[in-house]
């Protein structure tokens, strides 16, 4: 798909981080079905531009008495992508719990995560809002081919030519196979309306006992003003690489519900609804739009 992006088994990756092109990419992604899933290990699971960053960064402060060698590390160190993991990452030797994150569709992931051995925290957002913070994301992501308007992302969202593939494929993969995992549904938009229940029912489900000043600071270093100011949060070390362009936005946009009503006209959310109907109409997701 065009330079940068690789469609592969209906999922789209980014070419970027495979220095040695299309082989080295097919062979790694192949591997991952027989990635070994130790005891204890944490997914963190998500569409892009659900909310990604947010829940690496929450369940990374849950755990940094796990990992004190980490803790000068960025969130994206600390929870690495699975599909994109580097030797410098070092997750052989890590403490368990070990923490990664992955865009990977459900029949992509590691076969030994069926066993039950691994928790899987999978963060949804609502679609229209993905595609708005996707559109200037790729503005801001040098390595990422950008749509010229709207009703070209609109298309390539919903014929899956972005980084994670379709999202309709996505989201029915990981609901239609639920029961083969241990895994937790979370909303980002449930995350924006009442963070400390969220914020409670990850550390039960992540085995953590935290008391009510313990949720306070987590709470206090996951808002969006303290993730966008904290350089080791966000992705701030990747501007400075040059992977972002911050000439042209941030990373950490906006981080609202609803923001789609700003950008996309009757028409175009018409049209996506027209295809969200018909691809949802047998999935018991609850879709929170504004
Ligand atoms: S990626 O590229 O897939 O890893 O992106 P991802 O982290 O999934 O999504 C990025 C969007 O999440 C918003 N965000 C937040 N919103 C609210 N609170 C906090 N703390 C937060 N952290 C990240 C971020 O701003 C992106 O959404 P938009 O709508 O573009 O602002």
């Amino acid at each position: 798909l065009g330079e940068s992006l690789l469609l592969y088994k209906g999922a789209v990756f980014a070419l970027q981080h495979f220095e040695n092109g299309i082989p080295e990419a097919l062979e790694y992604l192949d591997s991952l079905k027989s990635f070994h899933i130790r005891d204890g290990d944490i997914f963190i699971m998500t569409f892009p531009k659900s909310g990604t960053i947010w829940m690496q960064y929450i369940v990374s402060i849950l755990h940094e008495n796990d990992h004190p060698d980490l803790l000068e590390k960025p969130t994206y160190f600390r929870v690495p992508w699975l599909e994109y993991l580097r030797p410098a990452h070092k997750i052989d030797t890590r403490e368990s719990p070990r923490l990664f994150c992955s865009h990977l569709p459900q029949h992509m992931v590691p076969l030994d995560l069926q066993s039950n051995r691994a928790k899987i925290i999978y963060v949804t957002r609502n679609p229209k809002d993905i595609l708005v913070s996707y559109f200037h994301f790729s503005q801001v992501l040098n390595t990422l081919e950008t749509a010229d308007n709207l009703d070209e992302m609109l298309e390539n969202f919903l014929s899956g030519k972005i980084l994670g593939g379709n999202w309709f494929d996505h989201i029915e993969g990981w609901f239609n196979n639920k029961d083969k995992y241990d895994i937790l549904f979370v909303s980002y938009e449930e995350m924006k309306m009442d963070l400390r229940s969220v914020v409670m029912k990850i550390s039960k489900f992540v085995g953590k006992i935290l008391s009510d000043v313990d949720i306070d600071k987590v709470m206090d270093r996951v808002t969006f003003k303290n993730m966008k100011n904290d350089v080791k949060a966000n992705y701030h070390n990747s501007v400075q690489g040059n992977v972002l362009d911050s000439s042209k936005g941030s990373f950490m946009r906006k981080g609202t519900v609803g923001d789609w009503k700003n950008f996309l006209t009757v028409a175009q959310s018409e049209r996506f609804d027209q295809v969200y109907k018909e691809r949802m109409k047998n999935l018991p997701v609850k879709v929170i739009w504004d």
